[in-house]
């Protein structure tokens, strides 16, 4: 008997199946119940009481080997069904093309992160907007010619719902739900209604800026607008303001910046003159803030507007304004942001 248990733990040591068929074949010829060591262990009873002891042991060592055997081959061919066995684990991944955001947004979040930082808080509005909050509100009169200077689209059957020319309605809206204390900045996209060229688009993008409070002044509107230039531009960056006119606001103020191209020695960009336009500024006119519920004996404010087009221009010297809605994606790969 233990010769024959020698023997089997020789074929054992040695076995090896080229498919799972034939792996299965030996697992039946060893392991199954009809199998060759299920018979030894069925002769184990004819065995002498005094050599019980080694046949036992040498018995059990060929089943663990046969059924360890099998596993350790069985386990092979699973691997290789599922392709595990020639999997490379070296391969690189397969390439993952990450987006970039659109320069537009680069910068609004750019201008809204510095605003942020001098404690405005942003508000929203929507698009599609009534003549209220995006005129009468702002204190353009009825006919009064100012409604001309921004080309309106209007909704055809209802000439009450336009589409907002500017992101002042969410102003408006801020006020009549809120009293001073007001800090807000107004990011969002706004429609005129003009001919589309290099310079111009029928849309485009703006961040108002709002801030009520008792005592507010001038000279607070314009060290608020001095920092923002200089935190977007460079702390070289000067600012000058020119008395201008916007229905909303009294005094009223177009502001540049030095040209960062030229330092403002004059080049071409700044047509020669040192100063580029960034936005539209002055004090909330009283009649503003009473339209929209806010004591003008007790509070004053000023507001500022912006194009962020025209920032992104000047940031980055993208001259035509197109560019910013074809979708191009050559063009809007050079911009990469880490936000
Ligand atoms: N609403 C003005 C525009 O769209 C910008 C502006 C805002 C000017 C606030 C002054 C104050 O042109």
């Amino acid at each position: 008997m233990l010769a024959k248990i020698e023997q089997l733990l020789q074929e054992v040591k040695g076995l090896t199946a080229q498919n799972p068929e034939e792996l299965e074949a030996l697992r039946i010829k060893y392991l199954s119940k009809k199998g060759a060591i299920n018979a030894l262990m069925a002769d184990f009873r004819n065995v002498p009481a005094e050599q019980k002891k080694e046949v036992g042991m040498k018995l059990n060592e060929l089943k663990n080997l046969a059924q360890e055997r099998i596993a350790t081959l069985k386990e092979a061919f699973d691997n290789q069904d599922n392709g595990a066995a020639e999997l490379d684990l070296t391969r690189t991944a397969y390439p993952v093309n990450l987006g970039t955001r659109h320069p537009l947004t680069i910068v609004r979040n750019e201008i809204i992160d510095i605003f942020s930082r001098m404690g405005f808080t942003i508000a929203d509005g929507p698009e599609v907007e009534d003549d209220w909050h995006v005129f009468s509100s702002m204190n353009f009169a009825e006919d009064h010619p100012a409604r001309d200077m921004q080309d309106t689209f209007f909704i055809e059957s209802h000439p009450d719902i336009i589409l907002r020319t500017h992101t002042s309605s969410v102003q408006s809206r801020v006020m009549e739900v809120s009293q001073p204390p007001i800090r807000v900045i107004c990011p969002g996209r706004v429609y005129r209604n003009e001919a589309i060229s290099y310079r111009a688009h029928c849309f485009f993008h703006q961040v108002e800026g709002l801030y009520i409070d008792k005592n507010v002044s001038f000279t607070d509107l314009k060290q608020v607008l001095l920092q923002f230039a200089q935190e977007m531009f460079g702390p070289e960056t000067k600012i000058r303001l020119r008395p201008s006119y916007f229905p909303f606001t009294e005094p009223s103020a177009e502001m540049d910046i030095s040209c960062d191209i030229c330092g403002g020695e004059g080049c071409p960009f700044c047509k020669y003159t040192g100063w580029v336009e960034i936005l539209g500024c002055g004090m909330v006119d009283p009649a503003v803030l009473e339209a929209n519920g806010i004591d003008s004996k007790v509070y004053t404010g000023y507001a500022f507007g912006m194009g962020v087009e025209r920032i992104t221009n000047l940031k980055y010297k993208v001259k035509d304004l197109r560019m910013f809605s074809e979708n191009d994606t050559r063009f809007l790969e050079e911009f990469e942001s880490a936000n």
